[in-house]
């Protein structure tokens, strides 16, 4: 092995009660093994700080299973390949997709279940693009949006709108001529949301109005909901659906900072209007549909190039940040997409690694 003897890594030590607190990560700093035959080494430059984070750390049955104590802390991000022993990558590769919350990881070509991927030569975009943009986040609205189908005279609701996922799908709901109202956390990112995103309207979901407000942001009701949130909001939007009216389960980021208990909120007590306005509720998972991120990144490629979406990040230097970025995210305090840059890249130096 070169010159690359010890790694930094976020281990997970204990599951969480509610918000991640000090001591439920550790970082530590050890020894990177040799590389075997059909192994890459490579090197963290931003990590993907996102939702399903603290999803990962909990024992929440979810759709991957959660990270073992002890083991690294799941994450996506993108790297740079700075030793390599096998045959489909080679040093200077930028490749992207589960890195860890660690500088170094090794790509084994056995490791079938979540392979990183090579992105294009030359890298077509700043480093952290690729988890945003023009990576699994956006791609997560893309495919939710065109799940939903709106078309003009429908309206459509968007939770976390000023979020990662949100802020895009609600762009893609309005360049489809739907009406687009967004729920985010305080007047300000409400602004950000109507006056640079272009939503028709926002309401802040910590003005203790919030159900008034939200009744009048929706007088023709609700025709399709991107779902981000979960909870009292979804519950509040049932009793607004329209005939046919379709909820797509994108995420329930009020229930991720989770107690062990449910005992903080009871579940949707208006689930009937499912029932009665003979509504659909379905959920995705963007990891389900890697057939179709090639089309998405076209799609989206050419929308964010040609200035019709507007794409921002919250950017937090150092991976020594990774867990209280996440419950700053948690907390609503970040807009746009979360990034953490871990390190410059080597291998194509001066390429900016990300958007601002
Ligand atoms: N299904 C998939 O494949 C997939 C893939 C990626 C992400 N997701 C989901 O997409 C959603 C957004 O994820 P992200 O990573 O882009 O995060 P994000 O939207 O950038 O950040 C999470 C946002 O959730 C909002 N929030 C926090 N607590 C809330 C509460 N109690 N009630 C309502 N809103 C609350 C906050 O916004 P405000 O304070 O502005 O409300 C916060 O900014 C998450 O639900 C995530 O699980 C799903």
């Amino acid at each position: 092995m070169a010159e690359v003897s010890v790694n930094r890594a976020w281990r997970l030590r204990r599951r969480p009660v509610g918000a991640v607190v000090p001591g439920d990560l550790e970082l530590v700093s050890e020894s990177a093994a040799p590389l075997r035959d059909g192994q890459a080494l490579v090197r963290t430059l931003v990590l993907s700080v996102e939702a399903a984070s603290r999803i990962w750390m909990g024992h929440q049955r979810a759709f991957m299973p959660p990270v073992g104590l002890g083991e690294v802390m799941r994450g996506v991000g993108v790297g740079e390949v700075v030793e390599s022993r096998r045959e489909d990558m080679k040093v200077g590769d930028i490749v992207a997709g589960f890195v860890g919350w660690q500088e170094f990881c090794c790509a084994d070509d056995q490791r079938l279940e979540a392979p990183l991927s090579v992105l294009p030569s030359p890298l077509p975009a700043p480093v952290s693009a690729f988890v945003g943009i023009l990576g699994h986040t956006a791609i997560t609205a893309y495919l939710g949006v065109d799940l939903l189908q709106p078309r003009p005279g429908q309206t459509v609701v968007v939770s976390a709108a000023a979020g990662g996922v949100g802020s895009i799908a609600g762009q893609l709901a309005k360049l489809r001529g739907a009406r687009v109202v967004g729920i985010a956390g305080g007047p300000a990112k409400c602004r950000h949301v109507v006056d640079d995103l272009g939503f028709d309207a926002c309401v802040d979901r910590k003005d203790p109005a919030w159900p008034a407000r939200l009744d009048a942001a929706l007088p023709d009701g609700v025709d399709l909901d991107f779902e981000n949130a979960g909870g009292p909001i979804l519950d509040h939007l049932l009793m607004r659906l329209n005939l046919n009216a379709t909820i797509l389960l994108c995420g329930e980021v009020t229930q991720y900072n989770d107690t062990g208990e449910r005992t903080a909120w009871h579940g949707l007590v208006n689930i009937d209007q499912i029932h009665m306005q003979r509504a659909t509720m379905r959920g995705i998972i963007v990891t389900d549909h890697l057939d179709r991120w090639p089309e998405a990144l076209g799609a989206l490629g050419q929308l964010w190039a040609s200035g019709q979406l507007t794409y921002d990040e919250t950017v937090v230097p150092g991976l020594d940040q990774a867990p209280t970025a996440l419950t700053s995210l948690l907390a609503g305090h970040t807009t746009g997409k979360l990034i953490i840059t871990v390190a410059e890249p080597t291998t194509i130096p001066g390429h900016p690694l990300t958007t601002g």
